[in-house]
């Protein structure tokens, strides 16, 4: 397994070019399953869950090639088998994104019940409910999902809890549907937005996605389509907190100021100056001084459940008394004790973490535990006085494109080491 051995204490300097959205490509490249022609997609980001995402479709029977860098070009039209096996889903969550789509076109589907990040426990009830109210047939068996439908109608759907994938796979099922779905209390993130635009650019009829009610009037089929991705607004609050934790000055390239906003609100809150420029790029400076705030995980447009262990990295280093409070997932602070080996001063307390600030964290040996949490090491050890290695990192791997590449040339002294433990 390969690891990171970083030398903190250097300000970062320079330009960086965030990547395309894993988490709308994710959803985005399991619609092609819904179409009846070639779609061609990119900056599409270079990631572990996006290689797996699409041996799962190969598994299915569709086409993929991989013409240039970033981008994927998938024929449905040789699909020939409707199951997800075990060994792909296990490692990502988002491979549940296929039940949908293969339910709305072949009327079957057999999908893993999905592992992923171990970020607590991540039901798919919500999923499963609104699928069978719109018709589908589900069981669950030897770790099955088995779900079957003589034609999926549309329907009424509440989510009691605004969930992600959810919407998702409901949106994408409700596009092929026979007549029309309402989905309220859906999930507003720009990743479920994204996911509309490239269905309505299939031919869908998707109206008030970013709203919590969503309208979808099915149509009897779908056609290809040429569609670019979002840019990665978690990779880009993952870079506004490395330009402020190393005291430096980012330019971040091609990012989407409007997803960001709740991230920036409460970094401007911290005293980190953040500004856009004309061209679109953000500009951040880390040269200020930190000042402690109260921090609240919320669904979109809220502050993001995936900035919670970055947002507590720079805390550690902020003078004062920072509160932080994890409202979307238990389990999610898997980061905690990572933290205090590196110096940080916190205290966990149910679903809030109390946080008092030090100097400057200190390197050591850690270890990778989740996605994100793996990212707050990274950002960690790069404040750190001298050097901190941080073992299994392919977990940042799955969701950070060329991280270790991109922070060199920003002037990190990351080495990557591969193999070992
Ligand atoms: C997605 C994102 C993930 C992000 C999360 C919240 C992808 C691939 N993943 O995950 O990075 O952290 O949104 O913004 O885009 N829940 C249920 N039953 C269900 C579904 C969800 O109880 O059937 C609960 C979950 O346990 C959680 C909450 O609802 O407490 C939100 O989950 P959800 O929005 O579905 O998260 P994901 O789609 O898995």
């Amino acid at each position: 397994m390969d690891k990171f051995i970083i030398e903190g204490g250097i300000p970062l300097n320079g330009e960086v070019h965030i990547s395309g959205s894993k988490n709308a490509a994710l959803p985005i490249l399991c619609s092609s399953i819904l179409a009846d022609d070639i779609c061609t997609y990119t900056n599409i980001p270079a990631l572990r869950d996006i290689s797996t995402i699409t041996e799962v479709l190969s598994t299915l029977g569709m086409g993929i090639e991989r013409p240039c860098n970033g981008c994927i070009v998938i024929d449905p039209r040789t699909t020939s088998s409707y199951e997800a096996p075990y060994e792909l889903v296990k490692s990502m969550r988002a491979s549940i994104l296929v039940l949908g789509p293969l339910l709305a076109k072949y009327k079957k589907a057999k999908v893993s019940l999905p592992g992923g990040c171990a970020i607590g426990v991540r039901p798919i009830d919500m999923h499963l409910k609104a699928l069978t109210k719109m018709g589908a047939n589900i069981t669950l068996s030897h770790g099955y999902v088995m779900a079957f439908t003589e034609g999926l109608k549309g329907t009424r759907i509440v989510f009691d809890t605004p969930t992600v994938g959810g919407t998702e796979n409901i949106m994408m099922a409700a596009s092929l549907a026979e007549g029309t779905t309402v989905i309220e209390g859906a999930a507003k993130e720009p990743e479920v937005v994204d996911l509309a635009y490239a269905l309505i650019a299939m031919g869908a009829q998707i109206d008030g996605a970013g709203q919590s009610t969503i309208t979808i009037d099915g149509t009897p089929s779908l056609s290809g389509l040429e569609y670019r991705v979002i840019p990665d607004r978690i990779e880009v609050g993952t870079f506004l907190i490395a330009g402020a934790i190393t005291k430096g000055d980012l330019i971040l390239k091609d990012a989407r100021a409007d997803h960001v906003v709740a991230v920036v609100d409460k970094l401007l809150e911290m005293g980190v100056a953040i500004n856009q420029r004309e061209d679109g790029s953000l500009h951040v400076d880390g040269k200020h001084d930190l000042l402690p705030v109260q921090v609240d995980t919320v669904p979109y447009p809220g502050f993001p459940t995936d900035m919670q262990a970055q947002i507590m990295a720079l805390a550690c280093i902020t003078p004062g008394t920072t509160s932080i409070t994890e409202n979307i997932f238990e389990n999610r602070f898997m980061h905690v004790p990572e933290l205090v080996r590196l110096g940080g001063r916190l205290e966990e307390k149910g679903h809030t973490v109390i946080v008092q600030g030090v100097e400057q964290f200190q390197g050591a040996s850690v270890m990778a535990t989740d996605l994100r949490a793996s990212a707050s090491l990274v950002l960690a050890a790069l404040n750190a006085r001298g050097l901190t290695e941080i073992r299994r990192i392919y977990h940042l791997d799955r969701g950070y494109e060329n991280l270790d590449q991109k922070l060199v040339k920003l002037g990190a002294r990351v080495r990557r080491e591969r193999g070992g433990l």
